[in-house]
């Protein structure tokens, strides 16, 4: 099996923790709110990138599980700009053969944003250039103790375990990460995708989240295409 090869055509997995819309507002006198709505811009503009940089998996981290701590306000109009987007943009993704789904736990969201991921989930349900995932109520370390827990007598080994694990969110399987991207100057996984990004390639950029545009994500790819990925081997070629 050719471990060393890094992958130099499409298929790739790129999951991004978006981070920096508050203090790209507050730098310019703007509450907040204003950076989140900035920052739902910049998702758009990535999405449509993605597929001709070769990603066929994106998953975007929008509101972790420890997000709840925030003011009660932040948190509110948070809920509802994701509400509001998946409704408007859900035509447009089906449009552009783009399949919606949302990973996370949904028993504590309010059933208009609930209602509203079954409608663009649905809606955007045939697409197949690519898959967009949406983290919402999303913690890693909750969904590997979920998995943990459904794995039933006897069920064993990482396939079980990474089924297990992608009901446990909602998902219905994705392959490993292959790249994470964080934005605002932070370099930590925040509790995103741990069991999914074991060899994931990092990328910290100092960009904010409302700025990252789609040549940011370009030259991302291009970081990782120059990369040589070893999953615990040699690189091909290595002298023995
Ligand atoms: C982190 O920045 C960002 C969030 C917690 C929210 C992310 C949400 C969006 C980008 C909108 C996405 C919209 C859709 C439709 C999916 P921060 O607030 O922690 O920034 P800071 O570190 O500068 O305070």
């Amino acid at each position: 099996m050719n471990q060393s090869a890094f992958k130099d055509s499409g298929e790739l997995h790129v999951a991004i923790i978006m981070d920096g819309n508050g203090r790209w507002a507050t730098a310019r006198g703007l509450p907040r709110t204003a950076g989140h709505a900035q920052g739902a811009v910049a998702v758009r503009q990535i999405v449509e990138a993605a597929p001709a940089l070769g990603i066929r998996t994106l998953s975007l981290y929008a509101f972790s599980s420890d997000n709840w701590r925030r003011p009660t306000a932040e948190v509110r109009a948070l809920l509802h700009l994701f509400a509001r987007h998946l409704r408007s943009e859900a035509p447009t993704l089906a449009a552009h053969d783009v399949r919606l789904s949302v990973i996370g736990a949904r028993h504590r969201l309010p059933p208009s944003l609930v209602a509203a991921i079954a409608g663009a989930e649905r809606r955007t349900a045939g697409g197949r250039a690519l898959d967009l995932r949406i983290a919402i109520d999303y913690s890693a370390r909750d969904a590997i103790v979920r998995a943990a827990a459904r794995l039933a007598p006897g069920e064993a080994g990482r396939v079980a375990f990474t089924r297990r694990l992608a009901e446990a969110y909602g998902a219905d399987g994705a392959p490993d990460v292959d790249l994470v991207v964080r934005t605002g100057g932070e370099r930590r996984l925040s509790d995103f995708l741990l069991w999914e990004c074991a060899y994931a390639e990092l990328y910290f950029t100092p960009r904010a989240w409302p700025d990252f545009d789609a040549g940011d994500l370009a030259a991302a790819v291009a970081d990782f295409r120059g990369r040589t990925r070893r999953f615990g081997g040699i690189a091909a070629g290595s002298p023995n």
